[in-house]
């Protein structure tokens, strides 16, 4: 085994064969930091016939995390090393959900281990006893922030490793604080090359910062399997799961959950709409977030405003989509837009991410700025710049969903091939305007 030395910026992670004394990336002086890498030169590299290798990978079988729609998400469940990153807000439920997998893992008979960096294990056993009643016999936890401690303590009879949290180890070969960018990349590579080499799954917690990232280097997300964000607003018990990223399976899907007392509860099918006679500033759609469809409920308040800067609030759709449909009122539509207050809203909290929905929320704005209701009509479509609607994928399935909860009338672009009764077909906001009857 032969050591090789290279040098890493403790402040923005750059990386060097020769020290420097000012970072030329971050411009910051004394940062360099020394890494001595192993390189095994002994190891020959195995070479597998592709037949031999898929063979082998058939008897693998994905293990349960407990929750099928989270099973679902994730492509079947959790394949053996497989490594997922967990980021969410403070309080979002990050370590009730990991804990509750491992009582899932417990429950099958195998032995889970977690690391609780930021809690001890007392106030572990204590979540423990609110979340389930079972023996959490197979359950270790272990509260240390010493990343070779930990490393060395893992063995093959454990089935799956918890990180609570990514940010609070720390490796003392590095010569930083926990949650510098330095420890948490050294953290974060120790622990996903211990697990391959077991080939023990691992969930590590990640913070996110301000703007919702998880915070560290981008590198992390490069270097594990899966990314997983959980959302959720403080003042609901909604909270979604949404993979990003994964390697052994499909991205972008997502689970609902809801937190009770008793813990996270999964929610099949969530309603996210209020069908009874609906006010002006309200409109109906449905939104697909992965694979599957949520009929959703925009709503927006509209008001007029003498401040030179208006006010925009957006809970749940993005904030520079929602200026841009403002953009485009104002430009295609004519309509005094900017002298008025803009606050959206989508109901029950979801976060969607799906442009589908823009012909709905230019359709929640216009309803609340003329103060005229939308009635039992719903809206499908992306506003393309030009004021256009564009063709969405998945048209039949959110017309499909829509109906179900017993909405007839449905407005979708003209490009759509569909021809259907009560589907009304429009190519721009400009015509929505018109068929609202409130331009
Ligand atoms: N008795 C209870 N009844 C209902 N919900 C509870 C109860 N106790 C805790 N919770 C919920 O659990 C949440 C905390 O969950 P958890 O500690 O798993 O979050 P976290 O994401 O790990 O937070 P952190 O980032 O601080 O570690 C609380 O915000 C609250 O919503
Ligand atoms: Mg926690």
């Amino acid at each position: 085994m032969k050591e090789k030395a290279y040098f890493v910026c403790t402040n923005c992670g750059y990386e060097s064969l020769q020290w420097f004394g000012r970072c030329p990336k971050c411009g910051e002086w004394n940062s360099a930091s020394e890494i001595k890498a192993k390189i095994s030169k002994q190891n020959r590299a195995v070479v597998l016939s592709l037949r031999e290798a898929k063979k082998s990978a058939e008897t693998i079988n994905r293990l349960s995390t407990g929750f099928t729609e989270l099973d679902a998400a994730l492509g079947g469940g959790i394949l053996p090393g497989q490594v997922i990153l967990l980021g969410g807000e403070p309080g979002v439920g990050k370590s009730t959900l990991a804990l509750e997998i491992c009582n899932q893992f417990s429950r099958n008979g195998l032995e889970t281990l977690y690391v609780a960096a930021e809690e001890s294990v007392d106030q572990i056993a204590i979540r423990s006893q609110r979340l389930f009643h079972d023996d959490p016999e197979k359950i270790m936890v272990c509260s240390e922030n010493d990343l070779e401690q930990v490393v060395d303590l893992l063995n093959h009879n454990y089935s799956l490793l918890i990180i609570d949290s990514l940010q609070t180890m720390y490796s003392p070969q590095v010569g930083t604080y926990p949650g510098s960018i330095l420890q948490i990349r050294t953290c974060a590579e120790k622990i996903i090359e211990r697990c391959k080499e077991l080939s023990i799954p691992s969930i590590i917690i990640a913070h996110i910062t301000k703007s919702g990232e998880i915070s560290g280097p981008k590198l992390v997300e490069h270097l594990v399997d899966t990314v997983v964000y959980f959302e959720g607003e403080r003042n609901t018990e909604l909270r979604v799961l949404r993979i990003m990223k994964n390697r052994f399976g499909p991205s972008g899907e997502v689970a609902i959950f809801e937190m009770t007392e008793d813990g996270l509860k999964q929610v099949i099918n969530p309603a996210f709409y209020d069908t009874e006679d609906q006010l002006p500033g309200n409109c109906l759609t449905c939104a697909v977030e992965g694979s599957r469809t949520f009929v959703v409920q925009v709503q927006a308040l509209v008001s007029r405003t003498k401040s030179a800067v208006p006010r925009r609030v957006s809970n749940g759709f993005e904030m520079t989509r929602l200026l841009l449909l403002l953009a485009v009122i104002g430009r295609h539509m004519h309509l005094p837009i900017e002298s008025h207050d803009v606050y959206v809203n989508i109901l029950g909290g979801l976060k969607i991410t799906d442009p589908g929905i823009d012909a709905a929320v230019v359709g929640a704005l216009l309803s609340s700025m003329l103060d005229k209701r939308i009635g039992g009509m719903s809206l499908i479509g992306e506003v393309s710049l030009d004021g256009s609607l564009k063709h969405v994928h998945r048209l039949k399935s959110r017309i499909e969903a829509i109906r179900k909860v017993g909405i007839s009338s449905i407005i979708i672009p003209r490009t759509a091939e569909l021809k259907e009764e009560d589907i009304q077909k429009i190519s721009s906001v400009r015509e929505l305007g018109r068929v609202l009857g409130v331009t």
